[in-house]
Formats: C-alpha cells, structure tokens, sequence
C-alpha cells in the first residue's frame, strides 16, 4: 500500500461524492471491498444529535420522517441478514480525497459536525481506478450498535418514506439522485444497483403523485 506523509485520505461513497470535504489535495474515484452499501441510516445532523434538542425530529425528514442517507455494512454481517435486495457487488465505489496534513484538524471537524454521528471509523484498502496502488482511507460506517443504524428495509417502504421526507438539508429525494448521478459518473462500472432501484421506485412515485395531481386538478 501506498504510504502518505500525515496526510490522511478519506473515502467518500454517500454526500461526500458530489459534496467534497472543504479542503483537499487530491480527488481518485475507486472503490473498497468488503462492504455493502445500503440506505438504511438515518439522518441526523449532529447539531441536532440529542431527542430532547428541539429540531431533532425535523432532521431530513418530518417529525414522523427523518431522512434516510447510505451507509456501508460489513459484508461479513450483511450476509447474515435477510435483505430484500440479496445482491450486492463486491465493489463499493466512491471518491478518496486526499487531505493536507495542515487541514486534517478542520476537515475532521467540518465531517463531525456534518455527518459523523451514528458512523463508526474503520479504515480499509481503497483500490484507485487507474489500477495504482491500493491507499489506505478512513471510513465511515453504520453498525448495529449505532440508533441510526436501520437494518434491512423494505425497498417500496424505504423509496416512499425517501419520496417524503424533507428537512434542513433539503428533499431526501435530491439525496438519493444525486448520488445515483455521481455514482454513474465515476466509472463504466460504477452504477449500485441498491441505489438504481430506490431511485426508480422514487420516480415512479412522483409520477404516480403527479398523475394524481393532475386527475384532482381536472375534477
Ligand atoms: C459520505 O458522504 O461518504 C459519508 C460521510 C460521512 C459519514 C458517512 C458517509
């Protein structure tokens, strides 16, 4: 593995795709193995991180439905679970920046503040898509023990609750189709399946909201 000076490289494979740290030297698409992502986190932000904090409840979401966000899973403990989408690859890709040893400190204070709550931090082997070599990243992951962390979700349930839910940080549905578009641009290969299926289901619910729409309009 390629070994860095104090810098530190961090794996994006959520918002951090299309939505990079505030600092950083170096952007690679690739991928990790050994997870599986799926949109089974909830979404709080961690200024809102406590019940008692008044906003809690209106993070990404209403107060019957906080947003959901990816997280990765893994894929030792994902097989030992029923999920309804029981296929996964082996790759999970994403973007790994490199950040600045004079930065770390800010960049790790800008992820606290944004999204770190309800992760743990594992590192693993990022594989660079240009075949370089391998870097070790810093990951952020859901586990059991985490209050955000779901488990296995109903894919229709889960597309309409994301097609409800809206909160400080805008439409979940903007969420989720942005990482479907950021995902397809990193490589040929690059497209989640997971991911592909929520947003279909999505926009099929629009549709069907629309229709609707529509139909009341014309009564
Ligand atoms: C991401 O956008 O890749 C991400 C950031 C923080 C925690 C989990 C995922």
């Amino acid at each position: 593995p390629r070994e860095e000076n104090g810098e530190f490289w961090l794996f994006g494979y959520g918002s951090l795709i299309w939505k990079p740290p505030p600092s950083f030297d170096k952007r690679i698409p690739g991928y990790v193995t050994g997870y599986v992502r799926r949109f089974w986190q909830v979404y709080v932000p961690s200024s809102m991180f406590t019940s008692s904090h008044p906003d809690y409840h209106q993070a990404r979401g209403t107060p019957e439905a906080p947003g959901r966000v990816v997280t990765l899973i893994e894929r030792s403990f994902w097989e030992t679970l029923h999920d309804p989408h029981p296929d996964a690859s082996d790759k999970v890709w994403g973007i790994a920046y490199r950040i600045e040893k004079a930065k770390v400190d800010e960049v790790k204070d800008y992820l606290d503040i944004r999204e770190i709550n309800g992760y743990s931090v594992h590192y693993t082997q990022f594989y660079p898509s240009d075949g370089s070599d391998t870097i070790n990243t810093l990951v952020y992951i859901g586990t059991p023990d985490n209050d955000q962390f779901m488990g296995p979700q109903d894919p229709q349930k889960l597309a309409e609750h994301i097609h409800r839910s809206v909160g400080p940080s805008g439409p979940n549905i903007d969420y989720l189709l942005s990482l479907e578009v950021a995902l397809d641009s990193l490589s040929t290969e690059s497209g989640d399946e997971h991911i592909k299926d929520l947003a279909n289901r999505v926009r099929k619910t629009q549709a069907g909201v629309s229709t609707k729409q529509a139909l009341d309009r014309e009564l």
